[in-house]
């Protein structure tokens, strides 16, 4: 797999990183990706496990989005948009965010790009920026317990179960991640 390649074309100021791996670039997001990142938040299946569990409208998706960039600003680590390199397509987001102060990596993609091994590609790269680059000593993963690909995803990478705990009145099974182990499963 891509692990073990030095993090790709960043930016001068070292703060909004694009990353290339083997069939994604990871990307900051702009406005115009509020069309393709909007209609990934209206679909039911995508939202299933995500949140209350019910697909957003519009000006949900803008906020979350403005939300994202704002996130890179205070904390240097954040969620990219995902493209895929062969079509330049934006197929999913995801990366590194704050849980209540402790670094979380997280994957969406859009349904017709499930099943590629996509999330745990992007999930990798997100680990080895989370590690390498900020030197974080844990980084978690959060799911509802029944997203069982999500879930895999997390073990695939070699993360391990920790509790089942719950954030914001949403019950979830939580796994993490050290640097020693990760480097275990580049
Ligand atoms: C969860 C999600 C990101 C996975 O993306 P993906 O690109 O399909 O993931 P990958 O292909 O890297 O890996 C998924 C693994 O789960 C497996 N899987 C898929 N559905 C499964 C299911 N219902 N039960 C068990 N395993 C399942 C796949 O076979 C694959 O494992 P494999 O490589 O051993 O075959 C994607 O389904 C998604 O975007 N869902 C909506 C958003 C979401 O729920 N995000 C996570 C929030 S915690």
């Amino acid at each position: 797999m891509s692990g073990k390649k030095p993090l790709a074309t960043e930016s001068p100021d070292d703060s909004s990183p694009v990353i290339e791996t083997d069939r994604l670039r990871l990307r900051m997001f702009t406005s115009d990706d509020l069309d393709s990142f909007a209609a990934m938040l209206a679909d039911p299946d995508v939202m299933r496990y995500v949140e209350d569990g019910q697909p957003k409208d519009r000006s949900v998706a803008e906020k979350a989005l403005n939300s994202m960039i704002a996130h890179w600003q205070r904390h240097r680590f954040g969620r990219w948009a995902v493209e895929e390199k062969t079509s330049g397509t934006l197929i999913g987001f995801g990366g590194l965010r704050s849980l209540s102060g402790i670094p979380e990596v997280v994957y969406h993609f859009a349904k017709a790009h499930w099943g590629k091994g996509y999330a745990t590609e992007l999930a990798r790269a997100s680990l080895s920026f989370g590690f390498d680059k900020h030197r974080f000593g844990r980084i978690v993963a959060i799911a509802k317990p029944d997203n069982a690909a999500s879930i895999h995803v997390m073990e695939k990478l070699g993360m391990h179960f920790e509790m089942r705990t719950s954030y914001y009145g949403i019950e979830v099974v939580q796994y993490a991640i050290g640097p020693a182990e990760f480097d275990a499963h580049r």
